[in-house]
């Protein structure tokens, strides 16, 4: 994660990489930009996108322009008890693992260019805003995201931090889930695809698993392509008690497997 290339402005960031959002230094083409990029994603949500995430979206005012943080926090802490910290991009894994252990998500100030509409590697303010917050008005994955925090720091600790990250690309970023009305996304990087988020759901090429936490945990997987494998889950109920046992044994054991290719699942 401390990649030196890395865009953001990290001069300002205090000890845990929090900064100030300064709202007001956005221009009106960053705000235009992010009202495109919203619009682009609202076509495609009512379809694909799962439940939790409809329910919270209309509540949050996000549609015209790039949110105040400080508003949204407000409403969150009300509901989950979770608030939004600005960063400056990445963050290293134990300042990304304790914001999240004290119930804070990091997010992305700055906007991508026109150019990168349609992909962006790192993660900017749409991705990690429209992608990650309207789910933390939900209490069971916002519960599920704290105790993540919480084993983020305890793999830290066991050097088992490449799988538990893997774990997360499959769930929080690239996360599929069986509902009443088929297959749904809740993956924070699929809701933000223009491409993936009908990909995902539609295509007959990616291979579609049920929750298999060892074998997310053991398959690598590629920033820069479409998945070739997704995991479907039965709800947030399931994901939060699916990951709820000790880790320890597990990361034991799958330490000496080797892992399965990101495109040969
Ligand atoms: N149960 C995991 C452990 O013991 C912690 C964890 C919880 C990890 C939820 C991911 C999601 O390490
Ligand atoms: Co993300």
């Amino acid at each position: 994660m401390n990649k030196p290339q890395l865009r953001g402005d990290y001069s300002r960031a205090a000890l845990d990489y929090s900064v100030e959002q300064d709202w007001p230094a956005y221009t009106a083409e960053e705000h235009a930009l992010y009202r495109r990029l919203f619009e682009r994603q609202s076509k495609l949500v009512p379809r694909y996108a799962c439940p939790e995430w409809i329910a919270a979206i209309s509540g949050l005012d996000a549609a015209t322009q790039i949110p105040d943080f400080e508003q949204v926090s407000r409403k969150l802490r009300s509901r989950t008890g979770w608030q939004i910290v600005a960063v400056p991009g990445l963050i290293p894994d134990d300042a990304f693992f304790t914001h999240l252990a004290n119930r804070r998500f990091p997010v992305t100030v700055w906007l991508r260019k026109p150019e990168e509409f349609d992909y962006i590697v790192e993660p900017d303010v749409f991705h990690d805003f429209f992608g990650h917050v309207p789910l933390l008005f939900d209490q069971v994955y916002a519960d599920h995201l704290y105790e993540y925090g919480k084993g983020g720091l305890k793999a830290m600790r066991l050097d088992a931090v490449k799988m538990l990250a893997r774990l997360y690309w499959y769930t929080i970023e690239f996360g599929l889930m069986k509902t009443k009305s088929g297959v749904k996304a809740y993956g924070a990087g699929l809701l933000s695809s223009g491409g993936e988020l009908a990909y995902c759901v539609d295509d007959p090429r990616p291979h579609r698993l049920g929750f298999d936490l060892e074998r997310m945990m053991r398959t690598g997987y590629l920033i820069d392509r479409y998945q070739a494998t997704y995991f479907v889950i039965d709800s947030f109920e399931q994901l939060m008690r699916e990951t709820a046992p000790d880790f320890t044994p597990i990361y034991a054991r799958l330490r000496g497997l080797a892992p399965f290719a990101a495109d040969a699942a």
